[in-house]
């Protein structure tokens, strides 16, 4: 790839995003090697200026070409070679044919140096999380109508706001704190953050992860990449845009690496294309059909299924598409997957915000434990494996969890040794107050209906299928 002459953009940008990459990536290249948790909020100000760029809002994208710079990062993501096994690149896990997840049923994925190790998360999706805010602990927000302008670094200064009164159960444990800062309103809530524990704050950050995961990509040092991106056919391209030292200074080369595939996932069209049925609808082009409306109706409902309190379906106040989450987190007692084999170990627990992967102060808290950032629901009917541990496998069982985990929780949990149920098996006793009992639909006693009956469920879904992207109506 030579630089075309008449692509200005890249050249007049690109040297202020190189430098102020260069030294948040350095920043987090001392904690990389720990799994780089770049988690000092608003660390990383090319993030905010890269994200600013591209920032979707109502109308659908205009499709333009890539940068050069995310031209180098496109071959980034698709490159083997930059894994331990030589057969595994950032795509083998996020295929863009599924929204760029896998396209496999497995609840997660292997990597390693022969793609034997099990991972212990299931893959998100990819699609539209560059507006994903940096994690923080910040107000609640009220519900649909005031879904913030949040992305990138403009989080920091949220004013005050409502709580969201169909979404009660995190305020119930804040209030304390929320009452000290003298905003008796306001709850705080952790929110934001990439991963499903909101550990890293940048796409850069973020890139290193995979590349150094023992059960992914593999390397056992930032100094493996460097030594392979040396090897690569563009590296003549990396040097044309980021200049001639990145042929000498290890660190630029590999900053510029991960800055070149955050540049791929901010502007590939792909990755947030607002092209759903949900889309077309809300902008008046199409009619959903009756089933799918009377899921939307299910969805927002606050008596039944309301799920619209954390996966927010309306438009923001600033015309910006609905991404189906208020990013913030949550515990919701999903059962233990024995297919992760390191659920063998009975001491073994994933605990979300407290680890094993998040290891900051955060991750020390008692009342984070156990809970999980709240997914985006946009291309949900493409996913193969569901919640954090990918113990389900479709829509339905899901569904069925959200409304009878309280009412039948034998349909979802094993038995102890006494023949009691082990309701929310997969978080140590001691966490289980942090799991939500008070927001519909999970406020059930057993002998009460559920929230949602199945002809309802099966409207919801209908309605979840109108979320995925690249629909055309007949
Ligand atoms: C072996 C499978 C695998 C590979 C390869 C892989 N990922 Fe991932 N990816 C995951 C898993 C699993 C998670 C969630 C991990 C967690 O939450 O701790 C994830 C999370 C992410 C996220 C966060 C998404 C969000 O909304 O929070 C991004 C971005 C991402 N990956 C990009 C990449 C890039 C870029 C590469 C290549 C450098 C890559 N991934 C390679 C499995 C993989
Ligand atoms: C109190 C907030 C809250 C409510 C209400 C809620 N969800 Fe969720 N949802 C979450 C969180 C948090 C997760 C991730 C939990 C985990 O993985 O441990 C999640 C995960 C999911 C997933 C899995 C997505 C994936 O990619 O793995 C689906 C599907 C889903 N929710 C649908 C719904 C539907 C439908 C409703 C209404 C019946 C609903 N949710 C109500 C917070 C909520």
């Amino acid at each position: 790839m030579s630089v075309p002459p008449d692509h200005p953009a890249s050249h007049r940008t690109h040297p202020h995003f190189t430098r102020t990459v260069y030294y948040g990536t350095a920043l987090c290249l001392a904690a990389a090697l720990v799994l780089c948790s770049c988690h000092e909020r608003h660390s990383h100000p090319a993030a905010a200026s890269a994200s600013a760029v591209t920032t979707a809002t109502s109308a659908p994208p205009v499709p333009q070409p890539l940068s050069l710079m995310a031209q180098i990062g496109q071959k980034l993501f698709y490159e083997k070679s930059l894994s331990v096994s030589g057969q595994m690149s950032c795509a083998s896990c996020h295929e863009p044919s599924h929204a760029f997840a896998p396209a496999n049923d497995l609840a997660v994925q292997y990597g390693g140096p022969d793609l034997k190790l099990q991972g212990a998360r299931a893959v998100p999706h990819l699609t539209y999380m560059l507006r994903t805010p940096n994690f923080s602990i910040g107000p609640d927000q009220d519900s649909n109508e005031s879904q913030a302008t949040m992305n990138g670094a403009a989080t920091a200064a949220v004013p005050t706001a409502a709580i969201n009164p169909h979404k009660l159960a995190r305020i119930a444990s804040n209030v304390a704190k929320a009452a000290s800062a003298q905003t008796s309103a306001t709850a705080m809530v952790p929110q934001g953050g990439f991963f499903w524990d909101g550990r890293v704050d940048t796409l850069q950050g973020q890139a290193i992860g995979p590349l150094l995961n023992p059960l992914e990509m593999g390397n056992a040092s930032a100094q493996v990449i460097i030594a392979k991106l040396k090897k690569l056919p563009y590296l003549a391209d990396l040097k044309q845009l980021a200049g001639p030292n990145v042929l000498t200074d290890d660190r630029l080369l590999l900053s510029e690496s991960l800055f070149a595939i955050a540049r791929y996932e901010s502007e590939e069209p792909a990755f947030a294309p607002y092209s759903s049925k949900y889309d077309q609808y809300l902008q008046g082009k199409v009619q959903l059909s009756d089933a799918e409306m009377r899921g939307l109706k299910l969805f927002d409902d606050p008596q039944k299924g309301n799920c619209a309190s954390c996966h927010l379906d309306k438009k923001s106040k600033d015309g910006q598409m609905p991404l189906f989450t208020d990013y913030q987190f949550e515990a919701l007692g999903v059962p233990r997957n024995p297919e992760i084999k390191a659920n063998a170990n009975p001491h073994y627990y994933d605990l979300g915000i407290c680890g094993p992967a998040r290891t900051d102060a955060y991750s020390k808290q008692a009342s984070n434990c156990g809970l999980f950032k709240t997914p985006s629901l946009r291309n949900v009917a493409t996913r193969h494996a569901f919640f954090h541990n990918g113990v389900y496998h479709n829509l339905n069982d899901v569904l069925h969890f959200y409304v009878e985990r309280d009412i039948h929780p034998e349909k979802f949990y094993p038995k102890k040794a006494n023949g009691e149920i082990d309701k929310f098996n997969d978080l140590p006793a001691r966490y289980q107050q942090n799991i939500d009992v008070v927001d519909a639909p999970f406020d059930r006693k057993p002998g009460s209906n559920p929230a949602l009956n199945d002809t309802e469920i099966q409207d919801v879904i209908a309605f979840l299928n109108t979320l995925s992207d690249g629909y055309h109506p007949q």
